[in-house]
């Protein structure tokens, strides 16, 4: 039997599939290679990732300007940027079953499938390729973006223009970003059609250093803010071999995912790279003027680059816990309230119509702030259990009392504990507690009900 409490990824899996997280594309047709949708649920939780870091990088920050740029661009984008020529990995096919590989993951010489004699590798674009228009001609190539940092480099005079935003100061994209990636797996770990969330950040080329390692120590505080255990988090620099072209430094932030320690965000100085291409291959200028030295020049560019599939990932695992609750064995997500996709549920002790009732008022009153559920199906530690799994924070216990003196309970998720609050104070309540008040912090009229087993 698995050791209580540890997770793995079959466990995750499991409970994406089984409560509506994540499910394999196209199921029905056996789905597809790599491609994967996200349920009700899901969608809420990678909702939730994409608001904190959205909040986070441009909400509170006057120094970052949003952007949401197409997925097709102009060919020559993709020249500029290097991915024509060099996006490429080693691929190698097997002679007697076909499949291909990415040689540089192979431990030795023949297929890990059925031990055959493998091709030679030849490099494979890892870019998507259509056709824009009706013809299917070469001419009309265009491309699925690999990554989202493209559009933003070439909106650089854009945005500049119409932000008069000064050095140093970032543009933020969240976006779908596609590559035919060869060794695909992890679940979403690693897959073709995935979303990003980067910035990226023009500096004053000698100040670059600093800003590296100022958004290094940003990026690394989001995850632990929101929640990801220390232990689970570490910073790696890139080797000068693994350095990708563009790059001067890089270091990955990675997770401790239940396979091994694997990367959820890269940051990478690039200095001018990227300004000095698009400049090349458009013919335009992409100099910024310094006001107060009176110069030209082209800005260096620091990247933070996260995968929003890959912080889902990291935020399920690290959430996922299992104990011994009210005398029964739970699974329960511990995601942080700012991620849980749903923030409290509603739960009448019957179903009796007055206390039903009731309940069906709060409920619609509490759905105009948050995502709430209500659920009067089978015995409330039932309900608990279910509310647990999906990572609720709080429960609503409605009772025959709360005909009376008009207080629910409210139960915390982690403590288990419990308090009793009126119903008049239920809204300010959870907003505060969702915000991280203690629970025992209590409003007028509210009192501790229960203190729970884990507390
Ligand atoms: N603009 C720089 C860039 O795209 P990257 O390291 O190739 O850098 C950045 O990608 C992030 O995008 C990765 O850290 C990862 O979180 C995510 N990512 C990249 N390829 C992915 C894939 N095939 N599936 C899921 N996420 C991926």
């Amino acid at each position: 039997m698995a050791e209580l409490g540890k997770v793995s990824m079959e466990k995750i899996v499991s409970l994406s599939q089984r409560r509506g997280f994540i499910f394999p594309s196209s199921e029905i047709y056996g789905g597809l290679q790599s491609c994967w949708d996200y349920g009700p649920l899901g969608v809420e939780l990678k909702r939730n990732v994409k608001d904190a870091w959205w909040r986070s990088v441009v909400q509170e920050r006057d120094d970052i300007a949003g952007l949401d740029a197409s997925i097709l661009m102009h060919p020559q984008t993709w020249a500029a940027s290097g991915h024509l020529e060099g996006f490429a990995d080693p691929l190698v096919e097997c002679k007697n079953c076909h499949l291909r590989w990415r040689s540089d993951d192979l431990k030795d010489e023949n297929c890990p499938e059925c031990g055959g004699e493998l091709t030679e590798p030849r490099l494979f674009n890892l870019m998507f390729k259509t056709f824009m228009g009706p013809l299917e001609e070469e001419a009309n190539v265009v491309y699925l973006r690999p990554e989202t940092a493209q559009g933003i480099f070439v909106n650089f005079q854009n945005v500049l223009n119409t932000t008069r935003k000064r050095l140093p100061f970032g543009i933020a994209q969240i976006g779908k970003a596609f590559r035919n990636e060869i060794t695909t797996g992890n679940f979403i770990f690693r897959s073709r059609e995935f979303e990003q969330m980067e910035i990226e950040y023009f500096v004053k080329p000698g100040t670059d250093e600093k800003w590296f390692n100022y958004w290094l120590e940003e990026r690394r505080k989001w995850y632990l803010n929101l929640g990801i255990k220390k232990e689970n988090i570490r910073l790696r620099e890139h080797g000068q071999e693994e350095l990708a072209h563009y790059a001067r430094v890089c270091y990955d932030i990675d997770y401790q995912f239940p396979m091994g320690w694997a990367e959820l965000e890269g940051i990478a100085n690039r200095g001018d790279f990227d300004l000095v291409q698009h400049t090349k291959y458009s013919g335009k200028s992409l100099e910024y003027f310094d006001e107060e030295t009176k110069e030209h020049f082209l800005p260096y560019i620091i990247e933070p680059s996260a995968g929003v599939d890959r912080s889902v990932l990291a935020f399920l695992c690290d959430a996922y816990d299992e104990d011994i609750a009210e005398g029964e064995l739970r699974v329960v997500l511990r995601l942080h309230p700012d991620l849980a996709p749903v923030k409290a549920a509603v739960l009448p002790l019957s179903r009796r119509e007055k206390l039903a009732e009731l309940a069906r008022q709060i409920y619609a009153d509490l759905r105009q702030c948050w995502t709430v559920q209500y659920d009067d199906a089978q015995s409330i530690g039932r309900r608990y259990r279910r509310q647990d799994e999906i990572g609720t924070p709080f429960g609503i216990t409605v009772d025959f009392q709360s005909l009376e003196d008009r207080q629910v309970t409210i139960r915390e998720r982690d403590s288990l504990d419990q308090i009793r609050v009126p119903i008049s104070e239920l809204k300010a309540t959870l907003a505060a507690k969702l915000s991280g008040e203690s629970l025992f912090a209590l409003p007028p009229g509210g009192s501790i009900w229960k203190q729970g087993e884990n507390s």
